[in-house]
């Protein structure tokens, strides 16, 4: 229970990231957005989701842990570093008990060295990757029994769901899933507020990603298909959480961040969500590949608004850093601390946006780099996952653009019309952008690959059976 700035007492802290956020029916969420501060300019570091994770759980780029290219699969070798520090690690000495249920996807690695209770977690409730690692056409993903949708066939380990070390539950009961996540979040907190103990939740929800699934209380509730039932089934673990807050009495002191850790897979279709007027979605660099929706909810502390300051999930370790009173890991942190915006619609410290592609190398460097209004595109490159839409830029192969492709976000965020070279100020914006780009590029020391897909540690999720 610390005092921030003097004025507030700080006891929780709810970190919530769906996957491949996208909008429909979403009472509760609409309520943090009302009753909180909505972000239109917030970014993640990756269009997809391992190497996004490991940023957001450690306020710097995947390169930096060597979590890239594309994801970590259930028979990779690696995970995040151990001496890599996560949000869990700093909250950790000041005596917070810290909870992951949901999707890891951080690495299970030898002997699971790289599960969450290595990395500051005293509690992990969830599935160690993605929940279409592992054959899914025999498991059912809606009440009665309707069976999930497509091939799952990454991996023959049936998907797990784990407690801690151990494997609870396999193949994991898609149709009981979240009703143990919200059961599990309950009881954390409540646990934590009658101990006195300052929390920290962090719940990477499996919805929305492929395939979807949700149990009696949303199947079929949405009017939107499957998606729109796995995002109201997540919706409704939303309002648990918040009604937990109100009964336990620390509703108003605690900070519940939403965010997602990428965007649309357009190539799901109806069962992908919609990256909106954002162009391309996940595995490309365009504004609909990683610019996320975030609300940070705080009622008495957080004013309700909207802030179009540029900010990253990068944010997020040194933000709630600052509130709880924490030391700074001592390494170089990309993200900086949004304390400012949150309390006092302040201004970002942020002044650029980095934009790694899903395979980053020393060849090409950055794909992107967003400065100010503006974003310039040195490399485009379309993806399979954003494939179906009739836009071609979603499915081109690598282009190089010299001198970069310059788009005025403000006036143009679908990335529609790039800045005329004769524009009065966009020489010197080019400029600039080379400067900073220069300046991070040296200062980027990447880290070999943790993502080999090797077939190592599939023996760990099926030792248990
Ligand atoms: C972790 O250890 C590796 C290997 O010694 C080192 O290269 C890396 O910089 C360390 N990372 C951090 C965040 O200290
Ligand atoms: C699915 O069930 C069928 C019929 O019981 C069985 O033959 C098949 O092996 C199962 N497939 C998987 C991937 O479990
Ligand atoms: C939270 O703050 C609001 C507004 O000041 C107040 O009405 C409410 O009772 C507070 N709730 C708790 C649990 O303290």
């Amino acid at each position: 229970n610390r005092m921030v700035s003097g004025r507030v007492a700080f006891f929780g802290i709810i970190l919530l990231c769906t996957c491949s956020a996208s909008p429909s029916l979403t009472p509760n969420l609409n309520r943090l957005a009302a009753e909180g501060l909505r972000f239109t300019d917030f970014y993640s570091t990756c269009p997809v989701c391992s190497p996004s994770r490991a940023s957001l759980l450690t306020g710097r780029y995947q390169t930096r842990s060597g979590i890239y290219p594309g994801v970590l699969y259930p028979g990779s070798i690696g995970g995040l570093p151990l001496n890599d520090t996560t949000i869990a690690e700093v909250l950790k000495p000041l005596g917070y008990a810290t909870a992951v249920i949901g999707k890891w996807h951080l690495g299970v690695g030898h002997n699971g060295m790289f599960l969450p209770t290595k990395q500051g977690f005293d509690h992990f409730l969830g599935i160690p990757y993605s929940h279409d690692m592992g054959p899914c056409k025999n498991l059912t993903c809606f009440p009665p029994d309707i069976k999930c949708y497509g091939l799952c066939d990454i991996s023959n380990v049936v998907v797990p769901l784990m407690e801690n070390e151990v494997i609870k539950q396999q193949p994991v009961n898609f149709l009981d899933l979240e009703r143990s996540y919200s059961d599990f979040a309950a009881n954390f907190i409540t646990t934590s507020v009658e101990k006195k103990q300052p929390f920290f939740l962090y719940y990477p929800s499996h919805h929305t990603h492929y395939p979807q699934y949700a149990g009696i209380g949303a199947a079929g509730r949405s009017l939107r298909g499957p998606y729109g039932d796995s995002l109201l089934e997540f919706d409704t673990s939303v309002g648990h959480l918040v009604e937990t807050l109100e009964r336990t009495g620390v509703i108003n002191n605690t900070l519940v961040f939403f965010t997602s850790d990428n965007v649309p897979e357009l190539m799901r279709r109806s069962r992908g969500g919609i990256a909106g007027p954002l162009k391309c979605g996940k595995s490309t660099t365009y504004e609909g590949g990683m610019r996320e929706p975030a609300i940070a909810y705080w009622p008495g502390t957080i004013k309700p608004g909207v802030t179009c300051e540029m900010t990253s999930t990068l944010d997020i370790l040194p933000t709630l850093a600052r509130l709880a009173g924490a030391e700074l890991p001592q390494v170089m942190l990309d993200g900086v601390d949004m304390t400012d915006i949150l309390v006092k619609q302040g201004k970002s410290k942020r002044e650029t946006v980095m934009f790694y592609p899903v395979n980053p190398s020393e060849d090409y460097g950055l794909f992107a780099v967003r400065l100010g209004k503006y974003k310039a595109h040195f490399y485009t490159q379309g993806a399979f996952h954003s494939s179906t839409t009739p836009d071609k830029d979603c499915s081109a192969l690598r282009k190089t653009h010299d001198p970069p492709l310059i788009f005025d976000l403000e006036a143009d965020p679908c990335e529609l019309y790039p800045v005329s070279e004769d524009e009065s100020d966009i020489q010197s914006v080019l400029q600039q952008v080379k400067t900073v780009k220069e300046q991070f590029e040296s200062s980027m020391v990447v880290q070999t690959t943790k993502n080999p897909k090797l077939d190592c540690c599939q023996e760990f999720c099926k030792r248990n059976l």
